[in-house]
């Protein structure tokens, strides 16, 4: 697959340059046509339509092979332009937009007629995010000066097929959905690895306390900081059937996953079999085998934010090895690693069989 993106040094994925005016120029003639075009974000790669095309968003949908009813995020190039897309904004979620955007922070907001049923699913709310990325940033610009208006928005999921690993790199949006014509997407960008690597945390306002329904790098403690008030945990959340990224067996491989405590992994594998395991544990971790005798031997990074920003290549590496079976040492506890915990309970949970209902 040919991917035309390509950085000013020539060289495609190098980093955080800026994409070039040619880049740029063919991005924002998709989406004014009403096409797919996945781009970087500091978190992970987006699939994005114009938000005011109904099947633009649409497209999405089928392109991720997603239910209609779940909502997606709206992105936008900078604060001023939440107030085309909401009704009201609470005082405590402007303090959030000041403190954290551009940010890997999205939050849910009473809506405004502009934005649709088909972004919303068809809810009174809808998620904002304002991406901090320098080409996530670039495109929403260009795109707004095309269609001379700052406050368009990109309506984007993450970009991999429905209940499938998340991707933190142009491979793999190509590996998955793939370009036009052997696959579903117009355009892919290519501006690298991300550099947080997991999803944005979610802050839901639609009930008047603040509530954390996906945790992310932001973490709660620095919310309850900002806004010097109590806010709702994603444990303490009411179930909210129609955030995907809280269903059970989201952001699965497709091979089983188990998560092992480091101490029982060398018992574990000597039940499987070496060869049959794929292991992601850190380097210190006893095995009770050789690591050449395992199918792939992972290393996982040691703190925290290191271990988000690989968390869905260690994923896609190990769904892509010859285990059968993948071991995930339970990582530290904290509330740094949070967010980390959560993805890989439900890796864990959607590897365990078919998957039935995962964004
Ligand atoms: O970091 C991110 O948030 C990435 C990048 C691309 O920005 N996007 C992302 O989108 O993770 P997605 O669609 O994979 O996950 C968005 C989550 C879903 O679980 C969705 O259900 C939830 O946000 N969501 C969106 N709008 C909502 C709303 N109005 N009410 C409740 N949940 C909402
Ligand atoms: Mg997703």
């Amino acid at each position: 697959m040919v991917v035309p993106a390509k950085d000013a040094s020539g060289a495609p994925g190098a980093g955080a340059e800026l994409p070039s005016a040619a880049t740029l120029h063919r991005a924002v003639q998709v989406l004014l046509a009403g096409g797919l075009v996945a781009f970087p974000t500091e978190t992970v790669y987006g699939l994005g339509a114009d938000a005011d095309q109904v099947g633009a968003v649409a497209a999405i949908f089928r392109a991720k092979g997603r239910p209609p009813a779940h909502p997606l995020i709206l992105h936008v190039a900078q604060a001023a332009a939440v107030a085309s897309w909401t009704s009201a904004v609470p005082e405590p979620a402007r303090v959030l937009m000041e403190r954290f955007w551009p940010g890997p922070l999205t939050l849910i907001l009473p809506r405004s007629a502009r934005a649709g049923d088909v972004v919303t699913g068809g809810q009174d709310t809808v998620g904002l995010r304002c991406p901090a990325h320098p080409w996530a940033q670039a495109l929403l610009r260009a795109f707004g000066a095309a269609r001379a208006d700052p406050t368009v928005a990109l309506a984007a999921p993450s970009a991999n097929r429905y209940g499938r690993i998340s991707p933190t790199s142009a491979a793999h949006v190509r590996a998955d959905l793939g370009q036009k014509p052997d696959g579903r997407l117009d355009l892919i960008l290519d501006g690298g690895a991300c550099t947080l690597g997991i999803e944005s945390t979610i802050v839901d306002f639609a009930t008047g306390v603040a509530r954390v329904l996906r945790p992310g790098s932001i973490r709660l403690e620095q919310i309850r900081l900002a806004l010097g008030a109590q806010v709702l945990s994603a444990s303490d959340a009411e179930p909210a059937p129609r955030t995907s990224g809280r269903v059970r067996g989201h952001y699965a491989p497709g091979k089983p996953l188990e998560l092992v405590e480091p101490g029982a992994l060398a018992a574990r594998i000597g039940e499987l079999g070496a060869d049959k395991a794929g292991v992601l544990a850190p380097s210190d971790t006893q095995l009770g085998v050789r690591p050449s005798a395992l199918a792939l031997r992972l290393t996982a990074a040691a703190d925290a934010p290191a271990y988000a920003r690989e968390l869905y290549e260690y994923l896609h590496q190990l769904d892509e090895s010859t285990a059968q079976i993948l071991l995930v040492a339970t990582p530290p506890h904290g509330s740094e690693w949070e967010a980390i915990h959560d993805r890989l309970g439900r890796a864990a949970a959607g590897s365990a069989g078919p998957i039935i209902d995962a964004d």
